[in-house]
Parts: C-alpha cells; structure tokens; sequence
C-alpha cells in the first residue's frame, strides 16, 4: 500500500477507534456497545454469514457437529459476542474459532469475558494464521468518512489484507440501499456494485437477505 493511503487509513481507523471506545465505555458488553439494537439482530447476522459458509462447504446445519472444524476469524470481533454465541450453542468443536479487532478496548473486554481464552482474541486487522473462512459481522457498517469512494477503498483494502490467509472464503454484511450511501455515518452498498467489486478482486460472490433484517445482505465471497 503507498504511504499515502496507509496514513489515510490509519486515520480512518483513529477516529472509528474513539467512536466504539466511547460507545463501548457508555454500554458495555452489550449489543448496544458496539451499536447494534437488538440482540436479535446482532445473532441473525451471525446465523446467516455462518449458514452460508455451511452452503459453501455442504454441510448442512443439523449434522454442523460432525465432519472437520472449520476454523474462521472472525474480523472486528467487538466483545467477543459471536464466541459466546458459538459457545453458548456447544459449537466449538466444529467452528474454530479466533477473533480480532483493530480496538485494543474491545479485545481488553474480549479477554476479560474470556478469561480462560485470552489467546483467542488479538489486536489486528487480520487472520493471525491461515483459516477456511474469514468472517466480519457489521464490520464496516459505520463510517468516520462522507465519501463512499473513499471508503469503499478502505473496505477493498481490509478485504485484501485477509483474503491471503482466507483458504476457502469470506462472508462479511452491509446494509443495501439502490445507491451507495453514507447517511448519519452509515454505510450503505449497492448490491451488485459490491458483487462485481467483490467478484473482480477476490472470486465468485452470491448475497442472500440477512434473516429478518430489512435491508441487509449477507455475501460470501468464495475461492474458485
Ligand atoms: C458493529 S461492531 C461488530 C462487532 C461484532 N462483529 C458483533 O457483531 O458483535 C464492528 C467492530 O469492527 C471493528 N473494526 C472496524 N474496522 C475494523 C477493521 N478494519 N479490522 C478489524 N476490526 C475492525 C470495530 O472496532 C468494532 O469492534
């Protein structure tokens, strides 16, 4: 990357640092903290990026604990909620799991709600060793930037870091709108504009409706 941009991104990630810090220190290990509004839609998210890697390695969700583990990294893990999710459903023989964040705030909160995992959480923008899928759940839904050039230039680049230690994939969520949009520090894609973007630079893309989330797609982005 030139060294122009990295100093843009690292900007970038200033300022989406402060935002979650603050939010996470108001709320605390909590959907809210990291700005979703429910629970529910927070675990629905999950549900569809983990069935769809389920349809790429034809495995169906009722026999999810038999077969191989799929290991996955879990991309701007936040505190930790997608363990827990995995956890509380007895999952974690078959999804191997380790999560990063560029947040040293909610990886402080990771390793407090998981003490006796500490090793399963770093401060990082990728994978921190090969993995069938790399994950990102609402990852870059909000934006410190008003361009979506520009940002859509940081998510291509945040993909790019990944995609070399993603053996199989990535699924990631955006909110869709007909027009890419940046509204009240949100980001919106359009659809197929990230299909063709995603399909260009990486392999194959389908998205499929998030499970009862209006206006948001779940992709996965697949190897050949
Ligand atoms: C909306 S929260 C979602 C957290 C978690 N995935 C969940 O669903 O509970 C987004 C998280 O992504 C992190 N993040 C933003 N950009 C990132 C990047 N480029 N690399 C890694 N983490 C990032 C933020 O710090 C924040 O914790």
């Amino acid at each position: 990357m030139k060294f122009l941009q990295r100093m843009r991104h690292l900007a970038i990630e200033r300022r989406i640092n402060q935002t979650y810090t603050k939010r996470l220190v108001a709320k605390g290990s909590q959907p809210e903290g990291v700005f979703w509004n429910s629970e529910a839609n927070q675990i629905n998210r999950f549900v569809t990026l983990l069935a769809l890697i389920n349809t790429a390695t034809g495995t169906e969700p009722s026999t999810s604990n038999a077969g191989r583990p799929i290991s996955i990294a879990e991309i701007g893990c936040g505190y930790g909620a997608l363990y827990s999710y995995l956890q509380q459903r007895n999952s974690l023989d078959r999804w191997r799991y380790h999560g990063v964040d560029i947040n040293p705030a909610m990886i402080a909160a990771c390793r407090q709600n998981f003490p006796n995992e500490v090793n399963h959480f770093k401060v990082a923008d990728r994978p921190q060793h090969e993995v069938d899928f790399s994950v990102f759940s609402g990852t870059f839904n909000l934006t410190p930037v008003d361009n979506c050039e520009q940002w859509l230039g940081y998510i291509l680049q945040g993909l790019q870091n990944c995609w070399p230690l993603s053996r199989r994939g990535m699924v990631l969520n955006f909110l869709c709108a007909s027009e890419a949009k940046i509204n009240k520090n949100i980001f919106y894609t359009n659809r197929l504009h990230f299909i063709n973007m995603a399909g260009q630079n990486f392999g194959p893309t389908i998205a499929v409706p998030t499970k009862d989330i209006d206006g948001d797609f779940s992709f996965l982005i697949s190897r050949e």
